[in-house]
């Protein structure tokens, strides 16, 4: 006899509190305001420079960060999105190319390539919610520069295969981990597998400054080129002056530097980031571990399941009418739960809500880049039905977030709660 659903009167398998999605957010304290106070005593606000000399918290979140995913190379930007459009410029993506990105991902993985002049082409996910390696194949032209490849909601894209396309055709690979930082893949940290990884600290990121991110490289002319392009004040040169060391070195750059406020609190905050990632993965794996063979939910399989960073669960209902009730089910069982896809609302998450790109929006009335005239080929086109499976594996799926802050008692009744809807709805 199952047992009767919150929603239909029964008692709430979830009786806590739910917390919200701000990992590093919520653990704010001391630390930060340790580091923030020593950049405010010093007055050392600009990590170039300032009335006295002291050494740059911006610069030395570089080094660790480099040290700690184990890539040669480390620049902080305000962003991600400026760290995802510094490495396409630093790549030589440019008008007239066309960039290859997954169609379930924040739109400003989509708008980064259009922030390079460069064209988007939306290619589908597969069951993992990554990029789908058969569909980027089907989807390269010879105007085809990069793969813009998203570690979409902590989990590794099927890297051995990207890598293995990127070099048969000769394109470059910028991993987008603004959602994935500390996951890994085969042993690697994600961003150090392509030529850049792009991160992002803003606030509902797993380590935070409400803004910020990272653009990792191991190729010193890569690292070069997105430092030219985040700093056009070019206070990062030896000689800011100087003629340029190799041809292509100097061009006309913006300003997407970090300051020094920023880096402190985000030093103080990746100081926590291994007992993060540990407590949302020990939480993943507690509730896993008791719906894995629950019947009629299919968990969403994983690349490399060792390199998730458990920022979320989401498994699949067999038919999409059962997504809504199942959600409601579960909210009334005390379980924030979602699904992700519904075409009537609007998220800017999945490429069919994406109006400005699929209608080809500019501030500008000329078009690019979709009229550059240096594309060649076919224009690109979009419609919001053009990746069927993305659609159809989104309108089928369930999401909840894995707060850190969840004891296993949390985990637990989440767990009961998920088992008690299923039997009933799956
Ligand atoms: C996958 C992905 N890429 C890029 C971004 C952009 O990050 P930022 O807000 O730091 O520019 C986000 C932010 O939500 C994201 O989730």
């Amino acid at each position: 006899m199952n047992e009767k659903l919150a929603i239909q009167g029964g008692p709430k398998a979830k009786t806590t509190p739910n917390y919200p999605m701000y990992p590093g957010g919520l653990e704010i304290g001391e630390e930060e305001k340790k580091q923030v106070m020593e950049v405010l005593d010093r007055k050392y606000l600009f990590r170039y420079y300032g009335p006295e000399c002291h050494p740059s918290k911006v610069k030395e979140f570089e080094n660790r960060f480099a040290q700690k995913v184990g890539s040669k190379y480390a620049l902080a930007v305000n962003s991600c999105t400026s760290a995802l459009i510094s490495a396409l410029v630093a790549c030589g993506v440019g008008p007239g190319d066309e960039v290859i990105v997954n169609g379930y991902t924040f739109f400003a993985s989509c708008a980064s390539i259009v922030g390079a002049k460069a064209i988007p082409v939306i290619a589908e996910a597969d069951e993992t919610l990554t990029i789908d390696p058969d569909d980027i194949e089907k989807k390269i032209t010879p105007s085809t520069k990069a793969l813009l490849v998203v570690h979409m909601r902590g989990v590794p894209c099927d890297m051995d295969r990207i890598m293995a396309i990127a070099q048969k055709n000769n394109l470059k690979v910028i991993e987008d981990c603004a959602q994935a930082l500390g996951g890994t893949y085969k042993g690697k940290y994600l961003g150090t597998i392509g030529d850049c990884g792009c991160y992002s600290f803003q606030y509902h990121k797993i380590i935070t400054a409400g803004e910020g991110g990272m653009v990792v490289t191991n190729d010193e002319r890569l690292y070069d080129r997105c430092m030219g392009y985040h700093d056009t004040a070019a206070c990062w040169r030896p000689d800011r002056f100087a003629e340029q060391r190799y041809e292509g070195e100097l061009f006309c750059g913006v300003n997407f530097r970090m300051s020094e406020l920023t880096g402190a609190v985000l030093l103080a905050q990746f100081g926590k980031l291994d007992k993060l990632l540990s407590l949302m993965r020990r939480n993943q794996k507690r509730i896993l571990d008791q719906i894995k063979d629950t019947k009629g939910i299919r968990v969403r399989p994983v690349n490399d399941a060792g390199g998730d960073v458990g920022i979320c669960l989401m498994f699949y209902l067999d038919n999409k009418v059962k997504v809504q009730p199942f959600a409601e089910a579960l909210k009334a069982e005390g379980v924030n739960a979602a699904g992700v896809f519904n075409s009537g609302i609007p998220d800017w998450h999945i490429y069919a809500h994406w109006k400005h790109v699929l209608e080809k929006k500019t501030p500008t009335s000329e078009g690019c880049p979709w009229t550059c005239p240096y594309h060649k080929g076919m224009p690109v086109e979009y419609s919001p039905d053009m990746n069927p499976n993305t659609l159809e594996y989104l309108s089928r799926v369930i999401h909840l977030d894995i707060p850190s802050q969840l004891t296993l008692e949390d985990c637990d009744m989440i767990a009961k709660g998920i088992n008690k809807v299923a039997a009933v709805l799956a």
